[in-house]
């Protein structure tokens, strides 16, 4: 496995890689959700690349950018047993250098839902992204279905930028009792992990009273919002029934809607999702 960490190392390692090169974007700390990832990219492609980058542009003033868990050593180590052939760490200063001005904004969907709660997140997103995508030209590129939205905003840059690259939509990988991974549920104490169950159980309910027959958007939120309320430890940020594609909210549901959530328990900000329809 090559592990480069400037863009010039990156650009001379991209041309010694077999195409379709499939590609995977990450903040690092990985878990079984990445490596889902990777093994679906390695079935798919002859070459995986994968960067792994706390991308600063993307968290707000007070997030937790600093004590954003870290662990290159063990990622690597994870990497390389998962059969990666290229791995990019660069520094901040590499992917923003001095005097950097230019942004991706992909425009009201990137307003809503998580856009709304931490403003400016998906620009700093998408700007990555783009940049990550211009340097490693994949072929593909993987994404977890955890973070709806976010592709949702991919597809959209990709396709409006005019990157010939598929995006890939892997779905949630979860622990036994339905929490889905996070590099954040690290923050958990063994109390409020018990307690992280309440999002994907809410998740369920809907799932249940939508396959029953209920078409209500406004049903489902308040029946969502009803059990989160209901767990002490957890504190709704918002719940939202919305179309699949422009992430509006919907009274009522007549085509696909994705159903999401964030939650604050303790210090983590856990979001979870799930299409209907
Ligand atoms: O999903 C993530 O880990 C990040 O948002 C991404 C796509 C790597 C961009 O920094």
């Amino acid at each position: 496995m090559i592990v480069v960490s400037t863009v010039d190392e990156l650009r001379r390692a991209r041309h010694t890689l077999a195409s379709p090169l499939g590609f995977i974007p990450t903040m690092g700390f990985l878990h079984a959700g990445h490596l889902g990832l990777v093994r679906v990219a390695r079935e798919q492609n002859p070459s995986v690349a994968v960067s792994i980058f706390v991308n600063p542009t993307q968290f707000g003033p007070n997030e937790d950018f600093a004590s954003y868990p870290r662990d290159l050593d063990r990622d690597l180590h994870l990497l390389a047993e998962a059969g990666v052939d290229l791995v990019f760490t660069p520094s901040v200063e590499e992917i923003y250098p001095p005097g950097f001005s230019t942004f991706v904004d992909v425009g009201p969907i990137a307003e809503r839902l998580e856009g709304k709660s931490r403003p400016g997140h998906f620009r700093g997103v998408a700007t990555v992204v783009a940049r990550l995508f211009n340097l490693f030209q994949p072929q593909r590129a993987y994404f977890g279905q955890k973070d709806g939205q976010q592709c949702v905003v991919v597809k959209k840059l990709t396709t409006e930028l005019g990157f010939p690259i598929d995006i890939v939509v892997v779905p949630t990988v979860r622990e036994p009792d339905g929490l889905a991974l996070s590099s954040r549920n690290v923050y958990l104490t063994p109390v409020e992990r018990v307690a992280a169950r309440v999002l994907s159980a809410s998740l369920r309910s809907a799932r249940v009273a939508f396959q029953k027959g209920e078409r209500s958007g406004e049903e489902l939120r308040r029946l969502i919002q009803s059990q989160i309320e209901r767990e002490p430890l957890a504190k709704l940020d918002y719940v939202s029934v919305a179309d699949a594609m422009t992430l509006e909210e919907v009274d009522r549901i007549e085509g696909p809607v994705m159903v999401s959530l964030a939650v604050r328990i303790g210090r983590a900000r856990l979001i979870d999702n799930e299409i209907l329809g």
